[in-house]
């Protein structure tokens, strides 16, 4: 877990905390959006300590799913050209150079605070990666765009640039809350893009989106889960409780695209979507395959080892 040095749980203060959440909330809901809230440098040392450490642990999930389908030649052959995308406080672009290094991480955001505070965090990086402000005008060559949690607060015009940016980027890893809407919105972007990358993950097919085929209640999300440590540390289970947050839901979607990728082996023939739901001898599961959605039963009896595994899947979230 990366903490800014400075970084006190003594220091935070709640009700700046649920300030911070209130406004995104509100982001979210208002057609208008909010205009840039990052008001001081304390409020984004107060969401990294916090919310996007939360965020930082989707991107682990998602960083490992592309590792272990040996994505992202491209990070890996050199010292890639990264671009976070509306930044924040650059959660993406460290947890990318910790995983994959980086010679270079362009920051974008419309609040230049928020792009300092970054470019500061991403210096104290073991390896730290050249840092500089994205300018489009420059049109600079991206080996990797990152985008996190922006989709909800962007306009038309915003979202257009942004499309542009991605299909001229060699790869691309975005990652969203799991909620239905963003899940959706995301798939859309997923199968605009498509046409022009290779899937990474988590698709086990590279055709149409078939949570947005099916059409129904099910929507293309997956649960990551929080570093261990964080269960058995009172000061985050503490925090979270004043925060009204679930620790154990880390919901989210996402998407790694890659041009002319490299990848180890075929895609899997499924992939499990949300939350298994276990009964005493049966376990539902939604799946996505070649074929479509579908809904499966393990049966105990029958399957007892994949029963036990989805058992315990659930349980590790039940934890703490
Ligand atoms: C919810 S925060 C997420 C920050 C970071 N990516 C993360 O995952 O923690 C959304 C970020 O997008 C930025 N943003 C929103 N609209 C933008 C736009 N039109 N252009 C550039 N940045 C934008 C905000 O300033 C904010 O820093």
């Amino acid at each position: 877990m990366s903490r800014p040095d400075e970084f006190r749980f003594e220091d935070l203060e709640v009700d700046r905390l649920r300030a911070i959440r209130q406004r995104f909330l509100d982001a979210g809901e208002s057609a208008q959006g909010i205009g840039d809230y990052w008001a001081s440098d304390l409020d984004l040392l107060h969401y990294d300590a916090v919310f996007a450490e939360r965020i930082g642990w989707k991107w682990d999930a998602v960083l490992d799913e592309v590792d272990a389908r040996g994505g992202l030649a491209v990070a890996a052959a050199r010292g890639a050209t990264v671009l976070d995308w509306g930044c924040g406080t650059g959660i993406a672009s460290r947890r990318f150079v910790e995983r994959f290094g980086a010679g270079r991480v362009l920051l974008h955001d419309r609040s230049a605070r928020a792009m300092a505070y970054s470019a500061r965090r991403l210096g104290e990086l073991e390896q730290p990666p050249e840092v500089e402000r994205w300018l489009d005008a420059l049109d600079a060559p991206i080996d990797v765009l990152l985008v996190s949690h922006v989709l909800t607060e962007l306009e038309g015009q915003a979202l257009t640039d942004l499309i542009a940016v991605a299909e001229r980027s060699t790869a691309v890893v975005w990652v969203e809350s799991g909620n239905r809407p963003a899940s959706r919105q995301l798939s859309r972007l997923r199968d605009l893009l498509l046409p022009g990358f290779d899937v990474v993950a988590p698709c086990p097919h590279d055709g149409p989106c078939s949570a947005l085929l099916a059409g129904g209640e099910q929507w293309c999300h997956f649960y990551a889960k929080p570093p261990a440590a964080v269960f058995s540390d009172p000061d985050w289970v503490r925090l979270f409780k004043q925060l009204g947050i679930d620790l154990r839901a880390l919901p989210y979607a996402f998407f790694a695209l890659e041009k002319d990728s490299e990848l180890d082996g075929p895609a899997p023939d499924h992939r499990l979507l949300g939350r298994p739901q276990i009964g005493s001898r049966v376990a539902t599961v939604w799946v996505c395959e070649a074929a479509g959605l579908a809904q499966r039963e393990v049966v105990k009896s029958r399957d007892k080892e994949l029963f036990r595994r989805l058992k315990k899947e659930v349980g590790v979230r039940e934890m703490g």
